[in-house]
């Protein structure tokens, strides 16, 4: 269904990257936008021929044309070309444009600073499951940005998966750091425990499934149970059974501390890029 809210929107993605692009394909292809109304950008004319070739898409490599004709900019560049594209913009950047911006590391307020206009930005932290519609976006509204915005910046990521909403920004390295990065640390594991099924004579591809459709049927009893993971765990583990075992091997390698330190590390790195 296109949203009532998107419908009539004009949208700009400046940064059909990893993340840009999977957000661009899912509005489509959940008809959130109308491909008409969705335009990109990347840095080079390779890339934005390929973009447009894969989507479908409008993609140039001219960041002012595609804001002068849009009125939602997502902003998905690396945070180290924010400035360079900040200043591309902001004499084309009219007060009724939203800004979301996906970067990590670059604060509303850095945003705002850097346009010297009062206009409303949202920050978004989505994640690249986006893709097929399982995605986690924290939002958090910058000074200017109204109820109305953070309403339409809950829309378009409600369509490719969960979204929360923030008002103390600091949280937002921490954010980056678990559901941003989350993936990532989610890969590793399922690669991990296919290895484990390999190791015991489990052909590879049937050892992926198993242990990739293990954390996401896990995930989702979490989520749609609301029951607490240790009770859930509890569950599954049967006295001298099978389960306890493998518990005792991976508190053995310390998984819990690793999985803590995993996520303060990563937020002390988006701390100090931040600075
Ligand atoms: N990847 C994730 O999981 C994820 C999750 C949440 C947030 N983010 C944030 O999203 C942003 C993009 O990350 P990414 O992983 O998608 O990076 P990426 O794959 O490297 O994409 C960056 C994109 O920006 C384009 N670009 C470079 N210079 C540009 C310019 N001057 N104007 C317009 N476009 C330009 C690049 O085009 P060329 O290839 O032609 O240079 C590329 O399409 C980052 O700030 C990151 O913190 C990423």
């Amino acid at each position: 269904m296109l949203s009532w809210m998107l419908q009539e929107k004009k949208i700009a993605i400046l940064g059909m990257g990893k993340i840009g692009s999977a957000l661009a394909s899912s509005l489509v292809r959940n008809r959130i936008v109308l491909p008409e109304n969705l335009i990109g950008t990347t840095g080079h004319r390779e890339s934005a021929l390929e973009a447009s070739k894969r989507y479908g898409l409008k993609v140039l490599t001219d960041n002012v044309k595609a804001v002068a004709a849009s009125e939602i900019v997502i902003l998905a560049v690396k945070p180290q070309t924010m400035k360079k594209v900040l200043t591309e913009i902001k004499d084309v950047l009219r007060p009724e444009h939203l800004i979301i911006t996906l970067a990590a590391a670059r604060t509303t307020r850095f945003i705002e600073d850097h346009l010297q206009k009062s206009v409303a930005v949202v920050r978004a932290m989505p994640n690249t499951p986006c893709l097929v519609n399982a995605g986690m976006t924290v939002l958090c509204p910058g000074r200017y940005a109204k109820r109305e915005h953070l309403q339409i910046a809950k829309e378009i990521f409600a369509s490719v998966g969960l979204v929360a909403v923030i008002d103390n920004e600091e949280l937002m390295d921490a954010v980056t750091a678990l559901s941003g990065s989350g993936p990532a640390y989610a890969y590793i594991m399922i690669e991990a425990l296919a290895e484990g099924g390999v190791k015991v004579g489990l052909p590879r591809s049937l050892s992926t499934v198993l242990a990739a459709q293990s954390l996401l049927g896990a995930a989702k009893m979490v989520l749609e149970t609301n029951e607490h993971p240790a009770k859930l765990k509890d569950e599954v583990t049967t006295p001298a059974g099978v389960t306890i075992d493998g518990i005792m091997a991976l508190e053995d390698g310390g998984i819990r501390v690793t999985l803590i330190k995993t996520v303060d590390r990563a937020t002390e790195k988006s701390k100090e890029l931040s600075q």
